[in-house]
């Protein structure tokens, strides 16, 4: 699952899952546009993933904004030689529930998670198809995209619709080499995790009850970005410690 020679996008890289997802394509050799809207957070990784050796350059990037998507992606090839991999990760978690639930955050939160991943992977699809050379993309999603939870009415249909997105780009990348598919993370601890494990309502439904690491989340994109990954389009992988598959937990 060697990357070398690859120039990878990956977006909201600043902290987080994204933080991890930049340090596993890195370890895996290539090089990473680590973006974000946060542009010294995008710098302090770049920075980590240079001091380890590998291949990495910061940019700010709203992905909301499609003309600072399309200067990401020209940014990738003229400064770091191609445009290889997209990962599709910048999102934010927040809920509410859904009887208080404002139009305008229902309408922000698609916008970010939904839209931002719909701007993204659309500015890099167009690069990756003029240059013919076709590749990869990886989105991501969430549990919370297969199953519905408390305060999650937003979050759930932005992610859900992630999952959706994921599927026809799928179909009509395929001709030109595009592989797409999706990664849907369990719990994952980041800088903003405060507890040592996730609550109850998580690990009584885990077989693996414990917090995964970004590192974890990277090497499964590692995988959906590889050449390992060769017949396997429009999937979504779970990395969530078997949250998803879980039923009765007693007995
Ligand atoms: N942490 C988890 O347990 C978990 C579980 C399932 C899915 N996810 C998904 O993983 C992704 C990352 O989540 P996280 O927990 O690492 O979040 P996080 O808040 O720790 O990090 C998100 C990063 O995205 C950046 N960002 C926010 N808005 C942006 C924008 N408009 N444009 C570009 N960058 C922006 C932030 O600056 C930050 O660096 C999200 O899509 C989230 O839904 C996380």
């Amino acid at each position: 699952m060697q990357l070398n020679g690859k120039v990878a996008i990956v977006t909201g890289a600043g902290a987080g899952v994204g933080r991890g997802i930049a340090r596993a394509l890195a370890e895996a050799g290539a090089a990473v546009l680590v973006t974000d809207i946060d542009l010294e957070a995008a710098r302090r990784v770049a920075a980590e993933l240079e001091g380890a050796g590998s291949r990495a350059l910061p940019l700010r990037l709203d992905v909301r904004e499609p003309a600072e998507a399309e200067a990401a992606c020209a940014a990738a090839v003229e400064r770091l030689g191609g445009l290889d991999i997209l990962v599709a990760n910048a999102g934010s978690t927040a809920r509410a529930p859904f009887l208080e639930m404002s139009k305008r955050f229902f309408d922000d939160l698609l916008a970010l998670n939904l839209g931002g991943t719909f701007v993204c992977c659309q500015a890099a699809a167009k690069v990756m198809v003029a240059r013919g050379r076709g590749w990869r993309i990886v989105t991501i999603s969430s549990n919370s995209g297969k199953f519905g939870g408390r305060g999650r009415a937003a979050y759930s249909a932005s992610k859900a619709g992630i999952i959706a997105l994921t599927q026809t780009m799928a179909i009509e990348l395929a001709p030109y080499g595009i592989l797409v598919n999706c990664v849907c993370p369990g719990p994952i601890r980041t800088e903003k995790t405060t507890t040592e494990r996730p609550s109850e309502a998580f690990t009584s439904r885990m077989a693996l009850p414990r917090f995964g690491e970004p590192i974890e989340v990277g090497r499964a994109v590692v995988w959906l970005a590889s050449d390992a990954c060769s017949f396997t389009t429009g999937h979504t992988l779970g990395v969530d410690g078997g949250l998803t598959v879980t039923g009765i937990m007693e007995g």
